[in-house]
């Protein structure tokens, strides 16, 4: 008998999107050695770790080289200074989570394959398109069924639930990588209330919610009424923080949350206490001063830079009457290619002419085609070049 193969991969496009781009950059610079390339492509951070963080991760490794402060193992499902940190986030927002109600992950990309585990192969996923690719790819490895719910400027890229696109798994990522727009209370309140009539489960990606700088707007699913019933969320710190090489992330699983007689999370905690070792100490413990009060300073300085990188390029697609959303936000800004180009051949514009690089928005699913993304986590230096290029470009 032979070895079956995960024969649905065979339906996944030929390469990820983001190692696609990585490979075009990689030909281009092999055909023009010692180019300089402007990187607005994958949302990369480029400001280092803050001081706050930096500092619990020096102690921490102090701690590591000590008879009497050293960690073997971790708890799998996280350090309960780290969970209750988390939960005091929280908090701040009206959220009550017992802290065994946050799972500390290695980040959110990880994490979002991984919580598959939890469901049926038979369930379909909706996704909201466009969208972060991996959504889709990790539901194809696991021979899912998926529905695509495409979404355009006519609804600010924020779909309603809509009756003929029924599924079991709704992924929603608000604010939205990559078209940056965020929904309203109003709004998310459908999509729980959608779930909970349907015996449907959210899965709520929030990894940009430090972005949000509009009040009022909900950074958590868990500000609405009713969630605790229908949803898990999914949060890093890869964005918020700049630990996107660091990795660290964390999901929040409440304990009502129940489908088939079965608690999802202890079925969580069944999964991680299996599959995983948990996070190391050392990056647990530079987690936790993230949500210090120094840390939490330091972290929206940081921010507030990445945002300055934002109002160059919204002001220089303003000065070319370019339509774009994003950007307030969350850190995409999310424009329409001009002059009716496809994605891809805008992208290879951009390569070419000015070296800028960017993200073809028919990445994000065939909806996406027309639109073009870019990330501001760029250094301000290359942010300012960049915008300068597109301008004489696009004039
Ligand atoms: C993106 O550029 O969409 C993200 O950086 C990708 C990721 O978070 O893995």
């Amino acid at each position: 008998m032979m070895m079956i193969p995960n024969r649905h991969y065979a339906e996944l496009k030929d390469s990820y999107l983001f190692y696609h781009i990585a490979q075009k950059t990689k030909a281009y610079l092999s055909e023009h050695p010692g180019a300089k390339l402007y990187r607005l492509g994958i949302g990369d951070v480029t400001l280092p770790l803050c001081n706050a963080v930096i500092k619990a991760l020096h102690q921490a490794v102090d701690d590591q080289a000590s008879q009497e402060r050293f960690h073997g193992y971790m708890p799998e499902c996280g350090a309960d200074f780290l969970r209750e940190a988390i939960a005091g986030y929280y908090a701040q927002r009206n959220v009550q989570l017992s802290a065994d109600e946050i799972f500390v992950s290695s980040g959110a990309s990880d994490e979002l394959g991984d919580i598959l585990d939890l469901f049926d192969r038979s369930n379909a996923a909706m996704i909201i398109e466009p969208a972060y690719p991996a959504y889709v790819d990790a539901n194809i490895m696991a021979g899912r069924k998926i529905v695509h719910l495409p979404s355009d400027c006519s609804n600010g890229f924020l779909p309603e639930p809509d009756p003929s696109s029924e599924a079991d798994l709704l992924y929603i990522c608000s604010p939205n990588n990559p078209t940056g727009a965020v929904f309203d209370r109003a709004q998310l309140q459908k999509w729980v209330d959608y779930a909970n009539a349907h015996g449907s489960i959210i899965l709520f990606d929030a990894a940009y919610e430090a972005f949000i700088e509009q009040p009022g707007l909900p950074h958590s699913i868990f500000e609405i009424e009713g969630a605790k019933t229908c949803a898990i969320e999914i949060c890093s710190l890869s964005k918020t923080a700049g630990f996107t090489g660091t990795r660290l992330g964390y999901t929040v699983i409440p304990k009502k949350l129940a489908r088939g007689g079965m608690n999802m999370n202890d079925m969580w905690v069944r999964n991680r206490t299996t599959k995983t070792n948990g996070v190391s100490y050392i990056i647990q413990k530079g987690g936790a001063a993230v949500f210090t009060p120094e840390g939490q300073r330091e972290i929206h300085q940081n921010i507030q830079l990445y945002k300055q990188n934002a109002k160059m390029l919204m002001q220089t697609l303003d000065a070319l009457n370019v339509w774009y959303c994003g950007g307030k936000n969350a850190p995409y800004i999310w424009m329409k290619c001009p002059d009716g180009l496809g994605s891809w051949d805008f992208f290879d514009l951009l390569l070419n002419r000015i070296q800028v690089i960017g993200t073809p928005g028919e990445g994000f699913g065939a909806c996406g085609e027309g639109y073009f993304r870019f990330s501001t986590f760029g250094s301000p230096e290359d942010t300012k070049e960049a915008a300068k290029r597109l301008y004489e470009l696009l004039k």
